[in-house]
């Protein structure tokens, strides 16, 4: 399959490690110029030299802070003023507080969504202009099945992906006809480093071993594991291709059909 993505310019958040790292890395293979942000420049610089030796495209790295409107402005127009143009956006820069209801104050609510769901939609607006001007772009928002499958030990989650899943189906409506898609991608577990600091929570509240918390985590996963990066990465890439030309308004689950009553018993 062709996804002719050659030539293309993608901004990526959270592009330094992750969900975010392996779509850099697809597109980047793909013949796209790709732009990445994140917070930690040490880090963020290593990846764009390391996507770059690998697949030879240039990758420009932005240090940026999704949870600042100044900081999604930029990473945006630093990126057309280096590439020319931007056709695609990859929303991947994003946590939330996990926890019970009574645990949370205000400021965690407000962290959660300020940078889950505000981030989104701060970098969708910055982007959004220069999506016109080329009349095609692609938004993808890599959000999580907390928005669809709530549970009470991730209420914050919850609620900032099912607003940011709200979000994803609104804007897709209303761009439709600018041959603008949006779509939104919705992980269970995935093996990175934010996976394992929530299973370490999980380890904590369950009063388990790392190792048994793992378990625990498989055994809600119907295939017996929990999703590599690359495997989210995919999606997101062919969303973000011309070969997903018919889909938008999508909210598509990637979670290996995850039962998550089992890792979050009462
Ligand atoms: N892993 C999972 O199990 C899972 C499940 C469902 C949904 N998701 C969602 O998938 C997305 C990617 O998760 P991941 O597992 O790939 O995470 P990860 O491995 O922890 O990577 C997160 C990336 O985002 C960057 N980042 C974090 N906060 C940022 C901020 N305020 N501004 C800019 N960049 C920021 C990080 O770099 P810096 O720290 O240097 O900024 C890093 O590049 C997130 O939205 C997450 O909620 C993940």
């Amino acid at each position: 399959m062709n996804l002719e993505m050659q030539g293309r310019v993608a901004a990526i958040t959270g592009g330094s490690m992750g969900i975010g790292k392996a779509t850099a890395l697809n597109m980047s293979r793909e013949g796209a110029k790709v732009a990445i942000c994140a917070r930690n420049k040490e880090r963020l610089e290593a990846t764009a030299r390391e996507i770059s030796g690998l697949t030879g495209n240039e990758v420009l790295s932005v240090v940026a802070d999704m949870s600042n409107k100044d900081d999604a402005d930029n990473f945006i127009e630093a990126t057309v003023r280096h590439f020319g143009q931007l056709d695609i956006v990859v929303n991947c820069a994003g946590a939330s507080p996990g926890g019970q209801f009574q645990t949370l104050e205000d400021d965690q609510w407000m962290s959660g969504l300020n940078l889950k769901f505000m981030g989104y939609v701060r970098t969708a607006r910055a982007a959004l202009p220069h999506l016109q001007a080329r009349g095609w772009g692609r938004i993808v928002n890599v959000i999580g099945n907390d928005g669809v499958k709530p549970t009470f030990n991730e209420i914050c989650p919850g609620a900032c992906n099912a607003a940011g899943i709200n979000f994803t189906m609104s804007l897709a409506e209303q761009l439709a006809p600018q041959g603008i898609t949006v779509n939104c991608v919705n992980p269970g577990p995935v093996d990175t480093q934010r996976w394992d600091g929530l299973e370490a929570g999980i380890a904590a509240r369950e009063g388990l071993s790392a190792e048994d918390a793992r378990a625990l985590t498989n055994k809600s996963m119907p295939m017996g594991r929990i999703a590599r990066a690359d495997e989210v990465a995919d999606m997101v890439t062919f969303l973000a291709s011309e070969r997903a030309s018919f889909v938008t308004g999508a909210s598509i689950a990637l979670d290996g059909a995850q039962r998550k009553a089992i890792i979050n018993p009462l």
